[in-house]
């Protein structure tokens, strides 16, 4: 039995696709203001996950790592906008403040990855998921939420996987 703690969940993925059936739950929560930050080594799968939460919150659009661009912009019929943001280009904190995070956040939801290297400038309140590597197909995601909504949004996602 987990211990119920509201604001703590952890997890163990044992493929690609459960990672993404994962994040497709999370992306069903995901509104407009929400940051999602995920963290963690090369392959651990962040980009797996955002592929799920994308999906989850209802584009069609293709999600890759932002590469030439810093930020990939993904839209839903209903003119809804969800940003993808790799942080593991930029040089520190103070490149990402060029960003504009709080625009982005004003206009649509935001999912970063390796955000550890950012979390200086980061809003304090968000949900945090820590990716690592445990073996070819396995990797355990810790999810913490931070601030009200965020636990709440923790709460139902923990429903949704326990179906409690
Ligand atoms: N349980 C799992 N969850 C997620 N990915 C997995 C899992 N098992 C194997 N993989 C594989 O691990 C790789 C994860 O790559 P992914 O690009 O998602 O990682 P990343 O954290 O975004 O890395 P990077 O820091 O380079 O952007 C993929 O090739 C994926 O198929
Ligand atoms: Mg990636």
């Amino acid at each position: 039995m987990p211990i119920l703690d509201p604001r703590t969940f952890e997890f163990i993925s044992r493929s690609p696709e459960q990672t993404r059936r994962l994040g497709a739950r999370l992306g069903t929560l995901l509104q407009p203001g929400h940051l999602l930050c995920l963290s963690g080594d090369l392959g651990s799968g962040k980009t797996t996950m955002v592929q799920g939460v994308a999906q989850g919150w209802g584009t069609l659009d293709p999600v890759s790592s932002p590469t030439f661009v810093l930020v990939n912009t993904y839209r839903r019929p209903d003119g809804q906008c969800l940003y993808h943001l790799d942080a593991y280009r930029l040089r520190d904190a103070l490149e990402a403040e060029d960003l504009d995070l709080i625009q982005m956040l004003e206009t649509g939801a935001l999912v970063i990855e390796w955000a550890e290297r950012i979390k200086t400038i980061l809003p304090q309140e968000r949900l945090w998921v820590d990716l690592r590597w445990l073996a070819d197909e396995q990797r355990g995601m810790a999810i913490t939420a931070r601030g009200a909504q965020y636990e709440a949004m923790l709460g139902e996602f923990r429903q949704k996987i326990f179906g409690g």
